[in-house]
């Protein structure tokens, strides 16, 4: 890894270990929702509360670095991609999941340079779980190497979908038809919540694809970068990469 991106990499690692304590702290607490898009896309004060942190940290260490985040953007901040050092962020991914106390969720922060991504971080504070990529280094889970599965056949491939946060009913269409369409003609299906960490369990190999309509930027921003660097690919509903 080179030098800047070596210090942009531990300065991120330590603040999102620190941002972990505080989603740990609150998960089994009652939480304070806040509804955002539809009544089932929801902020709550520890997601404004570890954005607010990520950046603080970050922006004092790198002053000249710009931020795209899930919460500052609902707050009426503007979402550019320059070709700046550009951190994307999402406090915590899962958010509905983190209401509930359960234990799939995480905070996600990539870092992306000339419009491509740099550096990706994904840590589940709950399970324990810290991905890491930088690019050209390769993908890891906790400082072990991971690599996605190499599965070609879709008859045996299992298959992470989301629902999604949208109620619209044009989109509950197109989800449900989806599910229906991919139920014969694949292992399995699974939906957990939480777009980043559905990404990295692609990463892993736990899962052969992962699929979702209408993902934020800061939904996959991290994660995309674990899934290249692990062997995977990332593409658009066009099949573009
Ligand atoms: C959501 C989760 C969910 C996915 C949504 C995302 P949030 O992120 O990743 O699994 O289906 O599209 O918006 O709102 O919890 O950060």
């Amino acid at each position: 890894t080179t030098q800047p991106t070596q210090e942009w990499f531990t300065v991120a690692l330590n603040l999102v270990k620190e941002a972990g304590k505080v989603v740990r702290a609150a998960i089994n607490k009652k939480k304070n929702i806040e509804i955002k898009s539809s009544a089932v896309d929801l902020v709550t004060e520890s997601d404004k509360a570890v954005e607010k942190m990520l950046i603080s940290g970050l922006s004092s260490a790198f002053p000249d670095h710009k931020f795209i985040g899930e919460e500052s953007v609902a707050g009426g901040e503007k979402c550019v991609l320059t070709s700046e050092p550009t951190w994307i962020i999402d406090p915590i991914d899962g958010t509905m999941n983190f209401v509930h106390s359960f234990p799939y969720t995480c905070i996600s922060v990539g870092l992306w340079v000339d419009k491509k991504a740099e550096i990706g971080i994904v840590y589940n504070p709950i399970l324990e779980q810290m991905f890491t990529a930088t690019k050209g280094e390769g993908a890891y889970l906790n400082g072990e190497r991971i690599h996605t599965s190499g599965q070609t056949e879709l008859s045996q491939s299992l298959v992470f979908a989301e629902m999604g946060t949208s109620h619209d009913p044009v989109k509950v269409d197109t989800v449900l038809t989806n599910l229906t369409t991919l139920m014969t003609k694949v292992h399995g299906i699974r939906a957990m919540g939480s777009c980043a960490l559905n990404i990295c369990q692609l990463a892993t190999g736990g899962v052969d694809i992962c699929y979702e309509y209408g993902v934020h930027a800061w939904d996959m921003a991290a994660a995309s970068l674990l899934v290249t660097e692990a062997g995977g690919v990332v593409v658009d509903t066009e099949g573009t990469s």
